[in-house]
């Protein structure tokens, strides 16, 4: 039987992906925001997870507003890099993992979770700049990576109580699934932050360490949390934590926090991330 071991959270800021690769992760204003890191690349490299499952938004990379899935499912082998409009990233193509991920498909869709299912798709900074801050630089990602896309961009997201549900889902899923594999879900995008219109650069520490404090401790109340308080509080971005409640959805009640890291800013952003592995 697979097992989620643990979830991942994380800001996927594109300019942290390309302070990265220009050679810049040490310069004053990033070097705080790498050492937060350390931690955790330490604790991934030493769990070594056979599988990652990534909870992450497309940012009209590879869907547009010609299609729009309110969660999709990457079942391809692989998915290359997204050229954002510089390029894309020079990072390693993301190996997946069909067959589980197709299982999850299956397993999640039968449980009345109508997944999208995408067997070709470019993957963004959404989900590469989490890749580069587990693992760094490495030649090849350590591990296949099943991408799950969730629809923040484009008016309506699912509500953050159907994230929770379809990480219970997902965990039912990876639970039935017969090989004995190590799986590790991350939850990504937020924290605060709005790029657009007359608040942008909003940032609100209250509202983001409220988040995740609420996120270890109380997930199911926080996944009554209404768009209109993400919106009013986090910004029009900050919507993009309702994903961080899938990756908390696939994980027990109880959970212990090894990590814990908070910075403002980067980029226009608050940068949240926090590592829970399920208690015994
Ligand atoms: C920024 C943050 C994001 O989540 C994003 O998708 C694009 C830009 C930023 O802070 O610059
Ligand atoms: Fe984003």
């Amino acid at each position: 039987m697979a097992h989620i071991v643990a979830g991942v959270t994380t800001s996927h800021v594109p300019a942290i992906g390309a302070a990265l690769d220009g050679g810049k992760a040490a310069e004053p204003y990033w070097a705080p925001v790498f050492a937060g890191y350390e931690a955790s690349k330490a604790w991934i490299a030493a769990l070594k997870p056979d599988v990652v499952i990534l909870v992450y938004n497309d940012h009209a990379s590879a869907f547009s507003l010609d299609m729009i899935p309110t969660f999709a499912i990457g079942c391809a082998a692989e998915f290359p890099p997204a050229d954002e409009g510089w390029g894309p990233r020079p990072v390693p193509v993301v190996k997946g993992h069909p067959k589980l991920a197709w299982h999850i498909a299956q397993s999640v869709i039968l449980d009345e979770f109508d997944l999208t299912i995408v067997n070709k798709m470019a993957v963004d900074h959404g989900l590469t700049v989490p890749l580069s801050l587990m693992f760094g630089q490495p030649d090849a990602w350590p591990c296949p990576v099943i991408p799950l896309a969730v629809n923040v961009v484009q008016y309506p997201p699912p509500t953050g109580a159907r994230c929770y549900k379809l990480g219970q889902a997902i965990r039912r899923a990876v639970e039935s699934y017969d090989e004995p594999l190590k799986v590790v879900i991350f939850g990504t995008g937020g924290m605060s932050h709005q790029l657009q219109g007359p608040r942008a650069g909003l940032i609100n520490s209250v509202f983001d360490r409220a988040f995740l404090d609420a996120l270890v401790a109380d997930p199911a109340n926080l996944a009554l949390k209404p768009h209109i308080e993400y919106l009013r509080e986090a910004g029009s971005e900050g919507i993009e934590l309702v994903m961080w409640l899938v990756m908390r959805g696939a994980l027990n009640a109880e959970v212990r926090e090894v990590h814990r890291f908070y910075h403002v800013p980067a980029s226009n952003t608050a940068v949240g991330h926090i590592i829970l592995e399920n208690a015994a």
